[in-house]
């Protein structure tokens, strides 16, 4: 059944404590639950029944006030239960209830399973009610006093250890935020002492072995406890925080209150094993996580549809906090980079929705770039049209008035208005409507005087046929001939469908630097010829238009080149050349600037032109670019690559990375003209994965690489998480011919154990996002990926539903490849008791 924000009612019971008791067994776990149950005097419809959800549960037995509740008094069906309202004290009672559970059966990775022998939970959105009968539902918040039986030597869940195996979690909280953790773990522990000066401590528990790569995350996690106090405010509340790494799961990691469960590879790091971009992962995840204890969990969301409110937000604190740690403008690049290539594609196919949904089949499909990503640029909007000064006001307020609820978008908003005395009626749209806004700019340069004219129009997206206009920050620098700044950088608040903007008077026409910063998440249409570009890329002071210069420029070539067989412009290798070798640039800066616009990229601006997308061209294209880069800077490469080399033991600091990852952009050139020696021995000689995996890459995407991937794999066969780097590399750079065969073949390794997340998602996920491989003309490739979406639905629901996603980009393509896909979508959704979250999905794709 389809849920809808507009059918929310409150519970007509709150509840204020619950107490369980585990009694652990791999096939047959005990929970019983105390339950205290109170009147919800808004609920003046009654007598209520009482509802609990509760799925796969075994009901033992169950009473109210003391009262056994006779078995045909129970009404149970697969979703929960019913007693109806002539038992239950309306106006408030204690619940208790045993159940039986089965955590060895349980693939799906939600509720209680076991993975390597331990117990973990995970709870978000809906996993609690299959562990004991519960109101399901976030605004429900209670304390929780936990009690384990068990043999493991660890025993885990939330709030203050008690003793062994003994939890009370003093803060209110709803049941997604619930945790357990028991097995044969080993922690890595560290201490924090809070401004007020509240004792923590702090472990993260690993399996035995990997003591020695918590380092890192524990590092971030006191850097990210530090950050939240000097920039929101904000301490720790309770005298223990834990991390626990886990191999089977489904998502990132979770927030539960005190008890942060996280998937192992990001969590677990060492020089060997993680690449620069892993340690910057994990350090973002970690203070991701770290940061709900106060956006998430002492202020929670009143129904699933508020999601954004804890996320959007969350992710916009983790980005800062990046941001902060290393670069803001290298990481303006980079979350822009993602934004456009999983937001705006899903923005702009058939799962289109708004940041904050209207209606939902299964919440764990919700769990998007939308409402993550899109809901962050959200968050960035307001700061940006508010100030930083009446951000910080706004939030203080936020903390001050809701600690402790469970609330709305409209709350959020509140805030911001009374703190400002703002009226955020219009802005508020950014939540309610689906689809990327596209800003159309003219310039005017009459009598002296300068104007911007801008439009705004939204696209229709699946059940929003019509758009309004929205508050569109447009912050834009104007420079002068010379490159200098021809006036003040200012933000242009862009409210109706078309406006004009007076930017003063001027000598000569200066060149605008529009959307700075990327200070909206909408797609900017501009003509702007190639000397702009190429200006701008060697002047704007803007980090990320500087950068954005020169991507557009290679866009537009590349595109061209792929419908039109065009040529390569001599112009843009001599302006990609000297920001290559300009040494007053950031090195992290100048990989960006030199890596291309990826096959994904310059298939999406095809498609904006409405033309259909070769995947064989548009790859030769992007080959053949690269090559002429790698010729027109043949003579410095070497010494740019020589230049880039870091000295000394590795440290994945930011400085460090910056300087690989430009070595690895001049490799993956060099490697186009030297036959892959330098890339052969810098794979003989790496000490740190980052030079390592960097090489092999390089090797593979050349079409070569065979020695080096077998003693890789030799080397690392047994650490599962670099291991997932090998299977990954293979799908995502293989060439467009030998990319199904590849995977095929790695299909039927006995190390692909596809029942866990990380390794299916490590082949089939790259398979899929290697466009030319992918989208073979026979139609292979999705039959390929349809059959493992089938496999594993059976047994995982959720992974499965968020991989049917790699489908939605079908309508792009021609009529061909239009049909083979859709055949294959069809023959996932005739399959026989094919799960609601793939279902969703698939029919939402098809349409
Ligand atoms: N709240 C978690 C995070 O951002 C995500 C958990 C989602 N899990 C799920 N099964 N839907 O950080
Ligand atoms: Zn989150």
């Amino acid at each position: 059944p389809t849920i809808r924000l507009s059918d929310y009612q409150e519970p007509a019971f709150w509840v204020d404590t619950v107490k369980l008791s585990f009694d652990l067994d791999p096939t047959a776990t005990r929970v019983t639950s105390k339950i205290t149950f109170r009147a919800n005097e808004t609920r003046a419809d009654g007598p209520h029944d009482l509802k609990l959800d509760g799925r796969n549960l075994k009901l033992i037995t169950a009473s109210i006030n003391g009262n056994a509740i006779p078995a045909d008094a129970i009404l149970q069906d697969a979703e929960g239960l019913t007693i109806p309202s002539d038992l239950v004290p309306q106006d408030g009672f204690v619940w208790v209830a045993e159940v039986e559970i089965n955590p060895s059966a349980n693939t799906a990775l939600e509720g209680l399973y076991m993975s390597n022998g331990m117990y973990c939970t995970q709870c978000e959105a809906q996993g609690f009610r299959k562990i004991t009968f519960y109101p399901d539902r976030p605004d429900v918040m209670a304390t929780f006093d936990v009690e384990i039986k068990g043999d493991a030597p660890v025993l885990l869940s939330n709030g203050n250890k008690l003793a062994h195996g003994i939890w009370h979690d003093p803060w209110p909280k709803p049941a997604y935020l619930f945790a357990l953790v028991a097995g044969d773990l080993k922690s890595y522990d560290d201490t924090f002492t809070t401004a007020s000066g509240r004792h923590v401590d702090l472990q993260i528990f690993v399996r035995d072995g990997d003591q020695d790569k918590c380092a890192y995350a524990m590092d971030a996690l006191k850097r990210s406890m530090k950050w939240d106090e000097e920039v929101y405010g904000r301490e720790y509340d309770l005298d223990l925080f834990m991390i626990v790494a886990v191999d089977d799961f489904n998502m990132g990691a979770m927030e539960n209150k005190g008890l942060n469960i996280f998937n192992s590879k990001y969590v677990l790091a060492s020089p060997e094993t993680a690449t620069d971009v892993d340690f910057e992962r994990i350090e973002g995840i970690i203070a991701h996580e770290y940061f709900h204890n106060w956006t998430g969990n002492r202020i929670t969301c009143r129904d699933w549809f508020q999601l954004c409110l804890k996320e959007g937000l969350t992710v916009f604190r983790d980005q800062t906090f990046t941001g902060d740690m290393r670069s803001h403008g290298v990481k303006r690049i980079d979350d822009v980079l993602q934004l456009r290539g999983r937001q705006f594609r899903e923005d702009a196919g058939p799962l289109a929705h708004p940041v904050r949904p209207e209606e939902y089949i299964e919440i764990n499909n919700f769990y998007t770039a939308t409402v993550y990503e899109k809901g962050a640029e959200v968050i960035g909007m307001l700061k940006l049209l508010v100030g930083d000064e009446n951000y910080r006001k706004a939030l203080d307020l936020y903390f001050d008035r809701h600690d402790g609820q469970a609330c709305t978008i409209e709350h959020w908003i509140a805030v911001f208005e009374d703190a400002t005395g703002r009226d955020l009626a219009q802005f508020k749209r950014w939540y309610s409507q689906a689809g990327t806004p596209i800003v159309k700019v003219r310039e005017e340069f009459a009598n002296g005087r300068y104007t911007l004219h801008l439009s705004q129009s939204t696209p229709p997206t699946p059940g929003q046929p019509d758009k309004l206009p929205l508050v569109i920050p447009v912050r834009v620098g104007l420079l002068a001939g010379d490159g200098s700044e021809a006036a003040p950088k200012q933000l242009l608040e862009l409210t109706q469908s078309e406006q004009s903007f007076d930017l003063g008077a001027f000598d000569e026409k200066p060149v605008p630097s529009i959307l700075r910063g990327f200070s909206a998440p909408v797609i900017l249409k501009h003509d702007v010829d190639n000397a702009t570009r190429a200006f701008l890329l060697a002047h704007d002071s803007d980090p990320f238009n500087k950068w954005e210069a020169g991507s557009a420029y290679a866009s537009d070539m590349l595109v061209d080149m792929a419908l039109n067989d065009g040529a390569i412009d001599a112009a843009y290798l001599d302006a990609i050349h000297a920001v290559a070798l300009d040494d007053t640039l950031d090195p992290a800066f100048r990989a960006f600037a030199v890596g291309l616009p990826s096959e994904e990229e310059i298939t999406s601006a095809i498609v904006a032109l409405g033309e259909k997308p070769d995947p064989d061209a548009i790859y030769g294209a992007r080959n053949a670019l690269s090559l002429a880069m790698a010729q027109k800077m043949a003579d410095d490469l070497p010494n740019l690559y020589t230049a880039m080399q870091v000295d000394g033991p590795y440290s994945p600091d930011a400085e460090a990375a910056g300087k690989r990852a430009l070595a690895s952009t001049a490799l993956g050139l060099l490697t186009k003209l030297d036959g892959g020696k330098t890339a052969a021995k810098q794979f003989d000689n790496a000490d740190n994965m980052t030079l390592q995996i960097s090489a092999l890459a390089a090797l593979i995407r050349a079409g070569a690489g065979e020695t080096q991937s077998a003693a890789f794999y030799d080397q690392w066969k047994s650490d599962n998480i670099v291991l997932d780097k090998w299977f990954a590399i293979q799908a995502s750079c293989a060439t467009p011919d030998a990319g199904l065969d590849i995977v095929q073949q790695l299909a039927t390794h006995p190390d692909f154990n596809w029942k866990n997340p990380n390794r299916f998602r490590s082949l089939i996920g790259p398979f899929a996002m290697n466009p030319a491989a992918f989208h073979r003309i026979d139609g292979k490739g999705y039959q390929f990926l349809a059959d493992w979406l089938i496999k594993l639905d059976a047994i995982n629901p959720q992974t499965t539903a968020r991989m049917a996603g790699l489908f939605e980009t079908w309508k792009r393509y021609d009529k061909k490849r239009q049909t083979l896909i859709t055949g294959q979508l069809r023959r996932i959704a005739d399959t026989k008791n094919l799960s609601k979250d793939t279902s969703e999905i698939v029919g939402k794709i098809l349409g």
